[in-house]
Order: C-alpha cells, then sequence, then structure tokens
C-alpha cells in the first residue's frame, strides 16, 4: 500500500496581506525555511515520496522554483494547479487522477506540526481506518473546524468555522484519507462561504457508518493564518534550533541556541538566542534578542530586534526603537537616520515597502 501526499500551497493568503501581496503564503519563512519545506519534510520523514502540490495560478511560479522537482528530498513532486480556490474538497477533487486509488495524506502548507506524521501513517497501515483526523483544543475555535466526539471519543459531528462552537476542539490542517473519501467529494455542495469544504467530506465518511479516527495533536501546531501566528509559528521553531555557528564574528557575541548560517558576519554585535541568521546577512553595531529569525543577505546596522521576522534582504538602519513582534517582507528597508534608541516599534510590513522614521 504506497501512501501519496497532497500539499496543499494554493489560496489566498487575504489575511496575510500585505505580506502575501506578492508571495505565496506557504513560503514566508519560519526560523529560515519556508513553511511549506516543513510540511514536506514530515511527509518524506513518514516514507511518503510520491507527493502532489496544488498551486495557484497567481503564486505557482514562486512555489515551483522554490520546491524544484523534489531531488533534493529526493522525492517525486507532482504539481496541480487549482484554477480558483474553491476550498481544501475542491484542491483534492483537482488531484483525484493523481491520487488515483492511493491512501494519502493531505497536508495544508500553512500548518506546522512538532511532532511530524510518522506514527500516523503508521497506525493507518496496521488499522486501515477511512480517515484519521487531528485535533487539538483551542481558545477560539470559531476560525476552525470543529469536531465533537462521543463519550467513546468517537467523531459525530465536523463543522467548519461555526459561529457557536459545539466544543473547543479545532481540526488540524492534517488528515489521512482512503480513496473513499473522493465519491463523497464528488457528491459536495459548495458551503454558505462558497467552498467545498474537507470537513463536510470527512462528515459524509461518518454519515456512511465508515471509520474516522481522531487523535489529539502531540506537541505543538500551528496554523500560519495570521502575522501573530507566524511569529509564534517561528518562536516555535526557533526552540528546537541547535547551535551551529559558520558565518564570521569581529568582536561579536553569540549566546546560546543560535544558527549562524555561512558567509553571514556578526560586527560588535550581540545575537543571544534562539535565534537564526541566514547566510550573508549582515549584523553591525547591532542587539539581536530572542525568537528573530533574520533572513539570507538581510543587514541589521545599529539596531536592536527582537521577537521578529527579517526576510531575505530587508534592511534596518540605524533605529530609534527596538523593533520588536515584527515582519519585514523580502527586501524591506527601515531606516531610523541614527537617532538614539528610545522606544519600541511593532511593523508587520510587505516586500519592498521603504520606511523613514
Ligand atoms: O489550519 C486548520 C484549518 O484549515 C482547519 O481547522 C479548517 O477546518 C480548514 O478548513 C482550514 O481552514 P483555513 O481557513 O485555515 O483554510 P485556508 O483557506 O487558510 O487554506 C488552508 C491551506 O490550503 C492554505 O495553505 C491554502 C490552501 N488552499 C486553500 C483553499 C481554500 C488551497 O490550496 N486551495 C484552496 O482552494
Amino acid at each position: 500500500m504506497e501512501f501519496k501526499g497532497l500539499l496543499l500551497a494554493g489560496g489566498k493568503g487575504t489575511r496575510l496581506r500585505p505580506l502575501t501581496h506578492t508571495r505565496a503564503k506557504q513560503l514566508i519563512p519560519i526560523a529560515g525555511k519556508p513553511n511549506l519545506f516543513y510540511a514536506l519534510e514530515d511527509l518524506l520523514e513518514a516514507g511518503i515520496r510520491d507527493i502532489g502540490v496544488i498551486l495557484s495560478p497567481e503564486t505557482g511560479d514562486e512555489v515551483r522554483s522554490a520546491l524544484g522537482d523534489g531531488s533534493h528530498w529526493g522525492v517525486k513532486l507532482t504539481y496541480i494547479v487549482q484554477e480558483a480556490p474553491l476550498g481544501i474538497a475542491h484542491a483534492v477533487r483537482t488531484a483525484q487522477d493523481f491520487l488515483a486509488d492511493s491512501p494519502f495524506v493531505l497536508y495544508l502548507g500553512d500548518n506546522l506540526l512538532s511532532g511530524g506524521i510518522q506514527h500516523l501513517v503508521e497506525e493507518y497501515r496496521q488499522t486501515r481506518p477511512e480517515a484519521i483526523v487531528l485535533l487539538t483544543p483551542v481558545e477560539d475555535p470559531r476560525a476552525f473546524g470543529v469536531v465533537v466526539l462521543d463519550q467513546a471519543g468517537q467523531v459525530v459531528q465536523l463543522l467548519e468555522k461555526p459561529k457557536e462552537p459545539p466544543s473547543n476542539l479545532a481540526l488540524v490542517g492534517v488528515y489521512l484519507f482512503s480513496p473513499k473519501i473522493h465519491p463523497i467529494i464528488q457528491r459536495l455542495k459548495p458551503s454558505s462561504r462558497g467552498e467545498y469544504e474537507i470537513t463536510e467530506a470527512i462528515q459524509g465518511l461518518v454519515d456512511a457508518g465508515l471509520r474516522v479516527v481522531a487523535h489529539q495533536v502531540r506537541g505543538w501546531w500551528k496554523d500560519t493564518g495570521k502575522p501573530e501566528d507566524l511569529l509564534d509559528a517561528n518562536r516555535l521553531a526557533l526552540t528546537s534550533v541547535v547551535r551551529r555557528v559558520e558565518g564570521v564574528l569581529e568582536e561579536a557575541q553569540v549566546v546560546g541556541e543560535v544558527v549562524i548560517e555561512p558567509g553571514a558576519r556578526l560586527v560588535r554585535s550581540t545575537v543571544r538566542g534562539p535565534a537564526y541568521v541566514g547566510a550573508g546577512a549582515l549584523i553591525e553595531d547591532s542587539f539581536i534578542g530572542p525568537y528573530t529569525a533574520i533572513g539570507k543577505g538581510a543587514r541589521v546596522i545599529a539596531s536592536e530586534v527582537e521577537y521578529s521576522i527579517l526576510m531575505d534582504e530587508a534592511q534596518v538602519h540605524a533605529l530609534p526603537y527596538r523593533l520588536d513582534s515584527s515582519i519585514l517582507g523580502q527586501g524591506v528597508v527601515v531606516d531610523g537616520q541614527g537617532h538614539a534608541r528610545r522606544h519600541t516599534l511593532e511593523l508587520v510590513l510587505g516586500d519592498r515597502s521603504r520606511v523613514r522614521l
């Protein structure tokens, strides 16, 4: 029984604007690595090497060039364009020829799981249910698919983003399915928000008396749908970083679990981990605080940055404030013009923005 993988990298990403005006939300770097790579590596770790990737017409090229032909990971990638973001179940339907009669893991490209999926694929192979879904209690379930279990822990009801959630158990964006899901998806009608909902398809399995197994996630899970979630995912991913200093240090200090990639230069600066500094970045007369990831070729000059993501080639010069809880898109320039540091600044800026302070 050969498992396939289906990575979803389509959709619109409207909740991450302005960061996603110009880029696929699944490629936003988390601890220096695109979100989507973590999902792909989870599939790989579970032994899945035949992987379909759902693309949107707008950001498809960018995703293709980031993943290439998959040979970097030793996987076979099949790109499938979904003409419009009509829902997760619609994406599965679009991939039906690729999935054929294989069981598969559906992995939403903006989800991050700390525990991987190997144990789930193993369990599926041994017990052969029609679906395995993952759940986790959340504070505000209205933003998610929500599941009701009976006393025996069996799935009774699934609802997509209910206004009055009947439980606090959210559906995680990683699902294992048998091919029995396909005829159910074929019969789905669009929901009130106009999408073909995977939640309704799973309800279809339950209603047909087919076996749907639900597990609580091990470790942490993050849907990186909003800027604050990206920062939190970055924090969580950085907690498992192991110290590796390959760049050049000139009168600089590196404290704790920090990755400094080759070609990065730290001059008269301190980086306090957990933190990540990408290849070719320059950190000069600056302080980089915990839970910060600095992209490739970025520059931080005479500034303090903490709990933030600076994407590739972003630049921060002589800031009068400590930059905190901020996300700077690719090539952003923030120029403080050399005033003394006084306050903290929180920014979420899209690619190539320019700010003069
Ligand atoms: O993250 C978990 C949640 O994901 C679940 O609790 C919900 O039940 C599920 O519907 C989904 O909700 P979201 O509103 O977060 O889904 P979103 O529209 O953000 O899409 C998730 C991913 O799938 C994202 O990477 C974009 C991609 N996608 C989405 C749609 C609607 C596609 O590739 N095609 C699509 O048509």
